[in-house]
């Protein structure tokens, strides 16, 4: 979701989901800004000194050392895209390309069991059934491989369980019969429908005979839903901390419900990770609560965008006493947090894992994995004997980008282990943030207890333990100088090679790098390059409407290898894969070389499949005057393979190699006023699930700006628009994409 160019209906406080909350001055910014006029003397005569040392060392490992952590396969045909590219447009369908064939697999409302009466397209379902139907607001995905035993088999690609995100409801002008009450306190049995609807599917899909388009089995003993009433563990440092104590669990090691899950993970051992967002949708906190609560605790608050008085856009506060609801509130009422809900903000915007294979499973909250807006967790490939390597962003403008390591050794063992597998692995471990150096070097910089400054004596915030550190990770990663980067959405591993990449969306918080920033405002770094300005020109309307942008609004996808392959590295060597830009941009601004063929903005979700195809799909409001969200198709480099280049506005920074027509091609392109995010593939490559999320969002129930997903095979339909998974395969069943 992105509320940045996109205001919710919903909301009567537009609330922006990726506000700035960060406005430590990180001692580094100096330094990089000093660093950067050095470094560009550096780059004038190639990669510096330390990136190429960096580089160098990398690429003995990355060439199939003994320790490599993820050996190529055997030889087999290099890959290459297969696909004639698909035009931007902005019709109210999935566009895929000639060849291939679209269905949907579920929609918003689909009953997962019998039972309930499928969707009436009016508003009428139960609050109650949303805890047996599909949830709304489509996201991070993973598919499992189902063997006949019920167990994960990871070679499976004709049957397998689909576990779906479901990060909001969205307007919600589907989901009542009215579309959203308005008023300034929420009528209950909305309120509970759209706790219902939000979290997790569990769905099982099997291929339908003779094709290798897929279908919900419903009924599945495995399809179950997730919500944001759902009980749940905290598990890690966090567990048993006095942060955790609320009226529902007093001793700290329980809550209820996953919120807002955006992207996802997944393990080895076959369990599924989904990522609590935008947590601040759906939680307030009362005027005067300040003077209730001690200074740390102030500056924790103000740090995770709850300030005193805040009203959340959701307002499920609002809908009455009864806790379903007076939980919504993070403020202090009782005489100690466990007698009321202070501590609800801390028991979210974490990793939460579930073992989809055991329907009675209770999920886990991996507080090892720190607490911010957690827009997903990509693990490196397990290799016997190393450490799991999970890497996660923090989106919103100016945060971060971390890692966590395992302090348990990977052992296949552990393969379907379920949630003891996951308190093994995601309990125990080290967690990093990443410093990002002018010079294309990296540091990862360790937030442990006790370490690096981080204890009570600490003058940013006093850390008493690694619970603190943890459930404080921004505060923790501010006093340590990590990078502000432009809003880290997806990241993904290459199986091929072990680089890791990472999403930067946009970032309108970008100024001048030639004037004075002021309040949150940020220069430029080598990072996160970008300052120019982005007209996008509405004709739907009548004169014109032109909005411009200004700061990096097309974004990024920054890309790193580590100095070692076990996972303990501390540093890393980094470029940026690929700019996004409108084809006819500037070349300071297409920096990659983008055409026709490949521009996009606004990069957000993002996959390696099974194969090493990197899938990119965009969250954009800048370049929607052209087309609808999209989905493209890369065959990526390495790290290094480009060199030096100056964005827009004048700073220096890596590129990688120039974008062609061989290496990136647009695959999809999705229906009106979407979003497209979330993606698997079946291990043979041959199915492909893609979700829309918030198809017709910039309408209402009155004056409804798309009628998809009915509108995919009925142009005139004028049914209420649903986010969906989508299958894509190839009418003649070959592999998707090459
Ligand atoms: Fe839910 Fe950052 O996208
Ligand atoms: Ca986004
Ligand atoms: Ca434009
Ligand atoms: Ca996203």
């Amino acid at each position: 979701m992105d509320t940045l160019q996109k205001a919710h209906s919903f909301a009567e406080n537009n609330y922006d989901d990726n506000e700035i909350v960060n406005p430590s001055a990180n001692p580094h910014m100096n330094e990089l800004v000093a660093a950067m006029v050095s470094r560009r003397q550096a780059l004038k005569g190639g990669v510096s000194v330390a990136a190429a040392t960096l580089l160098g060392g990398l690429s003995l490992s990355a060439c199939g050392g003994g320790d490599d952590p993820t050996p190529a396969p055997p030889a087999a045909k290099p890959l290459a895209l297969g696909f004639s590219a698909v035009a931007k447009n902005k019709n109210d369908v999935v566009t895929v390309p000639e060849g291939y064939q679209a269905s949907i697999l579920h929609a918003l409302g689909d009953p997962l069991h019998w039972g309930d009466a499928t969707w009436a397209n009016d508003g009428t379902e139960t609050a109650d059934s949303y805890n047996r139907r599909i949830g709304c607001g489509h996201d991070g995905m993973y598919y499992f491989g189902l063997s006949e035993a019920g167990k994960y088999q990871a070679d499976r690609s004709d049957r397998g369980l689909l576990c779906v995100n479901h990060e909001y409801v969205v307007g919600p002008y589907s989901l009542h019969p009215n579309g959203l009450t308005a008023g300034s306190t929420r009528i209950a049995s909305e309120v509970e429908k759209e706790i219902y609807a939000h979290g997790v599917s569990v769905a099982e899909v099997q291929r339908k005979s003779g094709s290798m388009d897929m279908a919900m089995v419903r009924g599945s003993r495995f399809n179950r839903r997730i919500t944001s009433a759902t009980v749940m563990d905290i598990t890690g440092p966090a567990r048993g901390s006095r942060l955790m104590q609320t009226r529902f669990s007093a001793t700290g090691r329980q809550t209820r419900g996953t919120n807002n899950n955006c992207a996802n993970g997944y393990t080895p051992w076959g369990t599924y990770l989904t990522c609590e967002e935008n947590f601040l949708n759906v939680i307030s906190r009362a005027v005067g609560d300040d003077a209730l609560r001690s200074a740390a605790e102030v500056v924790a608050l103000k740090r995770y965008g709850l300030t005193q008085g805040r009203v959340s856009p959701y307002k499920w506060d609002t809908a009455g006493t009864d806790d379903l609801f007076a939980r919504w509130t993070s403020s202090v009422t009782g005489a100690d947090a466990t007698q009321d809900y202070r501590n609800t903000i801390n028991t979210f915007g974490w990793v939460v894992e579930i073992d989809p294979f055991n329907p009675d499973s209770v999920p886990a909250k991996r507080s090892a994995l720190g607490r911010f807006n957690h827009e997903g967790a990509w693990p490196a490939p397990a290799v016997v004997g190393q450490p799991i390597v999970i890497y996660m962003g923090d989106d919103a403008r100016n945060e971060y980008i971390y890692k966590f390591v395992s302090k348990a050794l990977w052992s296949a063992a552990d393969v379907n282990g379920g949630m003891a597998a996951g308190a093994k692995y995601l309990d125990e471990g080290t967690l990093y943030v990443a410093k990002f150096n002018a010079d294309g070097s990296g540091q990862w910089l360790e937030l442990t207890h006790g370490k690096n400054g981080l204890d009570a004596s600490n003058t940013t915030y006093p850390f008493a333990d690694q619970a603190d550190v943890v459930t404080h990770a921004r505060l923790a990663g501010d006093f340590l100088g990590a990078t502000k980067m432009d809003r880290p959405e997806w990241g993904a591993v290459n199986p091929l090679n072990g680089e890791a990449y990472m999403t930067l969306t946009n970032n309108s918080n970008r100024v001048d790098p030639t004037a004075t920033p002021t309040g949150s405002q940020l220069k430029p770094d080598a990072a996160n390059p970008r300052y120019y300005s982005d007209t996008k020109t509405d004709d739907s309307k009548t004169p014109p409407v032109s909005t411009v942008s200004k700061g990096n609004p097309n974004g990024h996808i920054i890309r790193w290898r580590e100095a070692a392959s076990n996972g303990a590295a501390t540093s890393f060597a980094w470029d940026i894969y690929l700019f996004g830009a409108q084809a006819d941009a500037a070349t300071d601004v297409n920096l990659s070389g983008l055409t026709a063929n490949n521009d996009f903005s606004s990069p957000d979700g993002l996959y390696f499949d099974p194969r090493g195809l990197l899938w990119i799909q965009t969250d954009d409001g800048a370049y929607t005057d052209v087309t609808n969200c999209m989905m493209l198709a890369a065959v990526p480099g390495k790290v290094g393979d480009g060199g030096a280049a100056t964005a827009a506005g004048g700073t220096a920074t890596i590129k990688g190699a120039n974008a062609t027509d061989a290496t990136v091609r647009r695959f999809l392109v999705g229906p009106k006023d979407c979003e497209i995010t979330g993606i698997a593939v079946t291990p043979d490559g041959k199915t492909l699930f893609v979700n829309v999320q918030h198809p017709g969002e910039d309408g209402s129930l009155a004056s409804p700006t798309s009628a998809w997903p009915a509108s995919q095979t009925d142009s005139a339909s004028k049914a209420r628009p649903r986010s969906a998974t989508v299958v894509v395969t190839r009418k003649d069943s070959g592999a998707v994409g090459v």
